[in-house]
């Protein structure tokens, strides 16, 4: 048996809207793209939605639209509140975009960040925090909501790895004034490569729109007051507002996406029951730290780390997964300032970041999929034993 990291949780039902699109002959960004983008703001009760061709592009269009809004934009030199945890592409925005990284530790068992060292990582050059909640499992959302209120933050949420979890009642990537998700293809719904960026705000709407298509007017409404509207329809389809990228999607994209939204409540079922199994088999073993869930997590995948305080030989863990065609990674990007990429940062730590590195180091993770795992996690457990 092997057991995959990731699958196609594709039916019929997407292969035929791919089926359709190209039998259209329109394939980039189109109507198929904007009825994605209205169902998935309806299904998350926000305003606005605008689909990328990846997460990461949600990301870097997020940053570059706060840094063009009217009021109080993000400037070079102001400080983000970053976990020590998250994938790479969370934090190359804001390398880019001049603005210096706060790493605060994770705790251990949620892999989120500790929130009680919030205020320990504020200083008079904060502007943002960039929450984000690993691998299905809500950070403290509410918290960090409420530290930014009170501190007149932005809160960015990366939800990249959580769609379809909730913290209270409220959706993960409804929380931040811009959050973003990824529909990459081993994430919760995939288009294959993909992204969206939400946000109740009707600016940060307009400049992503803008900075997601070359910068240019066109996707903007009649009533957009950004730049001035030419009256000549020659120039105005070709008026360039911002310094934008082409991180546009693909329409077949967009099309499977309306098929794979429609699907998101059932996938979720699926990986909740598989993770019920998973706790029951590993919880009580203290060779193993597991994933504690916080709020209702959409169990991206498992997690496991080898408990520091036991004497385990990482190594002959992993080779016995190998051996059992038990694919495995590291925790989402690992402990960022452990990669070689932070020499061209701006950063500092609030602290320490031993949580973070005790993952980094000794943690892994397995697979979640929308199907029954039963034999899979029954096999993970005999070889671990
Ligand atoms: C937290 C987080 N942010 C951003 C991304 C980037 O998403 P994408 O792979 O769609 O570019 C990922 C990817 O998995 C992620 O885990």
């Amino acid at each position: 048996m092997t057991y995959e990291l990731s699958s196609t949780s594709w039916g019929e039902e997407e292969i035929a809207a791919l089926q359709r699109v190209i039998r259209s002959g329109r394939f980039t960004m189109g109507e198929q793209v904007r009825l994605f983008e209205e169902a998935f703001a309806s299904k998350f009760g926000m305003k606005h939605a605008i689909m990328t061709n990846s997460g990461s592009s949600a990301n870097l269009v997020g940053v570059a639209a706060l840094s063009y809004r009217a009021a109080r934009p993000l400037q070079r030199g102001d400080e983000v509140v970053v976990p020590a945890i998250s994938w790479a592409t969370t934090f190359h925005p804001l390398q880019q975009y001049g603005l210096k990284l706060r790493f605060v530790d994770v705790e251990l068992e949620t892999l989120n960040m500790d929130v009680s060292r919030l205020e320990a990582a504020l200083t008079p050059r904060t502007r943002m925090v960039m929450a984000v909640s690993i691998l299905g499992n809500p950070a403290a959302l509410d918290v960090m909501r409420e530290f930014c209120d009170r501190h007149g933050l932005i809160l960015f949420e990366d939800n990249c790895e959580s769609m379809g979890a909730s913290l209270g009642g409220r959706p993960c990537g409804t929380f931040g004034d811009v959050n973003t998700f990824s529909t990459f293809y081993s994430h919760h719904i995939s288009t294959m490569e993909g992204g969206l960026l939400v946000t109740n705000d009707r600016e940060i709407d307009h400049l992503a729109r803008a900075i997601r298509n070359h910068g240019w007017a066109r996707d903007l409404p009649a009533d957009c007051t950004l730049g001035t509207r030419h009256d000549d329809p020659f120039f105005e389809a070709y008026r360039f507002v911002l310094p934008g990228y082409n991180v546009r999607p693909l329409e077949m994209a967009g099309a499977v996406g309306v098929e794979q939204l429609k699907k998101l409540d059932a996938m979720i079922a699926i990986r909740r029951a598989n993770a019920a199994l998973f706790v029951k088999l590993f919880k009580d073993d203290p060779r193993f730290i597991i994933q504690r869930e916080h709020g209702v997590s959409s169990w991206f995948s498992f997690t496991i780390i080898l408990n520091p305080a036991v004497p385990l030989d990482r190594a002959q863990v992993m080779a016995a997964l190998r051996n059992a065609n038990i694919e495995f990674r590291m925790i989402t990007g690992g402990c960022f300032p452990q990669h070689e990429a932070i020499k061209y940062f701006d950063y500092d730590l609030a602290g320490g970041i031993e949580n973070a590195t005790i993952a980094h180091t000794r943690g892994f993770f397995v697979g979640n999929h929308p199907r029954d795992l039963t034999a899979e996690l029954t096999h993970l457990r005999r070889v671990l034993e």
